[in-house]
């Protein structure tokens, strides 16, 4: 299960250091003084072999931006706002203020487990003359069943996820870099999500979308063998070599049809998942983290996990081994016209190949998974995340030198 504690104790085995506060979750525990532990202390360093804001757990805030470069913008003026970006990132994520740009939005505050993690999206490669250096993985998502993606939300030059355990925190880091990139890139979009308040639960917990599901279950835990090879692109041999250590990142704004999901049953809506909504153990019995068994049979036959069920046509079983890291964020953006809210989930998958990952079991998805007729994907992005930055360094400077 990837817990908050497990994920952190997986992130510390693989070599991420996390902050002496405990990091994301677990936070230290009450002092011999007896205070309460301080959620603002808590720091995710933004220097290391990956980016942060992957393997860590969800924060409770999320802030997606997407920038276009502007016109004329320059590979040296690119490479620039990434070294000061980087640069902000490091110091905010160090409770330490960003230089120039200081607006004290989050004066007083610690860093808040933020998180800060940049991406390039295709067209990022043609308008700084790197079109040959563009990765194959990066090839655009193919149209799914059902899509209604608008464009002007979706894809961008840069891609930016700030997360943090506190919602001023988290803007105060989007305008820093805001006012970071002028004259080099303004917003294409931007959206925001969020997830669980820690402390919320009586103990870590998998979190719970807006459908009302413990989702991330079966996310792939850092202590699996096959975990990093699914996840990073390979250091040493990667292909290409700027990519080392770096990821894959599929955003989809999915919007869910709340109003339709319900009015169904209970008992539907568990075999529309193929899980307990109480619990979210898996139809074929056990406890959340019991191994789901796919042939299980009810004593009239059926499947016990149906053959529509999400968590049947999305197993990395049903699809030649595929494997994401999912990391998404709840969003609720008012109500629509209908009186529908606008709601449901920013998607956000990382993944060492997005054309083993992502693609085939989105394709699958999109033509047998009953879930698929409560949504809509609305929005779409796919963006190279390359490997972190070491200290005096910045994210891309192997691709941008
Ligand atoms: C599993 C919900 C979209 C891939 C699950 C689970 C839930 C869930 C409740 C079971 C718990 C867990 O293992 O996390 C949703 C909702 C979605 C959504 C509400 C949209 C709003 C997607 C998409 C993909 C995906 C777009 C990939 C293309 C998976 C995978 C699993 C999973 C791979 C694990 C299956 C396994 O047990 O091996 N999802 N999901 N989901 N979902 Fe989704």
């Amino acid at each position: 299960v990837l817990t908050r504690r497990g994920l952190l104790g997986a992130a510390g085995a693989a070599g991420l250091a996390v902050g002496a506060a405990g990091g994301v979750f677990g936070r230290a525990a009450a002092g011999d003084d007896g205070a309460a532990p301080s959620l603002g202390a808590a720091s995710v360093p933004f220097h290391g072999v990956h980016q942060a804001g992957i393997v860590q757990n969800q924060q409770s805030q999320a802030l997606l931006v997407a920038f276009d470069l502007a016109t004329g913008a320059t590979r040296a003026g690119t490479a620039a706002l990434m070294r000061r970006w980087s640069d902000s990132a490091a110091r905010l994520a160090e409770g330490r203020p960003a230089t120039g740009h200081e607006n004290q939005i989050a004066l007083d505050a610690g860093p808040c487990s933020l998180t800060v993690t940049f991406g390039f999206g295709a067209s990022f490669f043609d308008r700084t003359g790197l079109a040959a250096a563009r990765p194959e993985a990066l090839a655009p998502l193919p149209d799914f069943p059902d899509d209604a993606i608008d464009r002007s939300r979706s894809d961008g030059d840069l891609w930016v996820q700030i997360c943090a355990d506190d919602a001023l925190v988290a803007f105060h880091a989007l305008r820093v870099l805001q006012q970071q990139a002028a004259g080099t890139a303004s917003v294409r979009w931007q959206m925001s999500g969020f997830s669980r308040s820690p402390g919320a639960t009586a103990r870590p917990m998998t979190t719970r979308n807006l459908m009302g599901q413990l989702d991330g279950t079966n996310n792939p835990r850092a202590s699996d063998a096959s975990f990093a090879a699914k996840v990073f692109v390979p250091a040493g041999p990667a292909d290409p070599a700027w990519m080392s250590g770096g990821s894959y990142a599929v955003v989809r704004r999915i919007r869910m049809l709340l109003d339709n999901w319900e009015n169904l049953p209970v008992d539907r809506q568990e075999r529309v998942i193929g899980r307990r909504k109480s619990d979210g153990a898996p139809l074929s019995g056990g406890t959340e983290t019991t191994a789901v068994d796919l042939a299980r049979q009810n004593p009239d036959g059926t499947l016990a996990v149906p053959a529509d069920a999400h968590i049947r046509v999305a197993a990395p079983a049903a699809n030649s081994g595929a494997t994401m890291l999912r990391r998404g964020f709840s969003y609720h953006d008012g109500f629509r016209a209908d009186g529908a809210p606008d709601a449901g989930l920013l998607f956000i998958a990382f993944q060492s190949d997005p054309l083993t990952g992502f693609v085939p079991v989105q394709r699958k998805l999109a033509g047998a998974d009953s879930l698929s007729r409560f949504l809509r994907h609305e929005a779409s992005g796919l963006y190279a995340v390359p490997g972190g930055a070491a200290p005096g360094g910045y994210v891309g400077q192997a691709l941008l030198e």
